[in-house]
């Protein structure tokens, strides 16, 4: 099984659609730690009484964003962590912790990329006044939101909507989109080309 490692910073949906999708066993993965920044965070709260272990690595407690990034790095080698997934993870993570993990981090953003990036992106796609918005999950890179993209589901834009409305409705995309992308990594059934994704068919053979 492919371990995982899951940087969160806030309630915390994504990472129980996660671990819900590995205990229905459409998900063949472990998860090896889930990690917050925040020691107020909920997504800590729901691990109360799990088995897996959660960690608080709390970015205050350190003087540079490189001694924070390099103890959050040393907690995931110490868990065997194979994949990082960053579900709700609010901070941006520098070309150093970056290059440690080469090609082996995920992050979910609540647009189609690469439309509205940044914070407050279903905010942005009502501001904007567009029509559809939806889900992506990607590859990090040094850039913000920019790096190659896994899966993307669209979700349409509500006439009555708010960013309450519209969020919930693309959350529930975000639960189903981001284990189904972690799905294909961990059966090898994702191949980076440059910027595109390709996804390899499941073969007949293999189940
Ligand atoms: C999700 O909507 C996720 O896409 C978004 O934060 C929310 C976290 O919810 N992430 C970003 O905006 C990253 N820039 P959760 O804590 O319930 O999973």
């Amino acid at each position: 099984k492919t371990v995982i490692g899951v940087l969160a910073s806030g309630r915390g949906s994504n990472m129980q659609a996660i671990v819900d999708a590995i205990e229905a066993g459409r998900l063949d993965a472990k998860v090896g730690v889930v990690i917050s920044d925040n020691p107020e965070a909920n997504v800590l709260k729901r691990m109360a009484g799990s088995d897996i272990p959660a960690v608080c690595i709390d970015r205050r407690q350190f003087v540079s964003r490189q001694d924070f990034e390099a103890a959050v790095a040393e907690e995931l080698n110490v868990r065997h962590v194979e994949l990082v997934v960053l579900a709700g993870f609010m901070r941006i993570l520098s070309p150093y912790f970056i290059d440690r993990f080469a090609g082996k981090i995920m992050n979910i953003h609540p647009s189609l990329l690469p439309a509205f990036p940044g914070e407050n992106a279903q905010q942005q796609a009502l501001n904007y006044g567009a029509k559809v918005s939806g889900c992506t999950v990607h590859f990090v890179d040094e850039g913000m939101d920019t790096g190659p993209i896994i899966l993307q589901e669209a979700v349409p834009v509500q006439e009555d909507d708010t960013v309450e409305t519209l969020s919930d409705r693309i959350l529930h995309a975000e639960h189903i989109l981001y284990p189904r992308a972690i799905a294909l990594y961990c059966e090898k059934r994702l191949i980076v080309e440059g910027r595109r994704v390709h996804i390899i068919e499941k073969s007949e053979g293999l189940q």
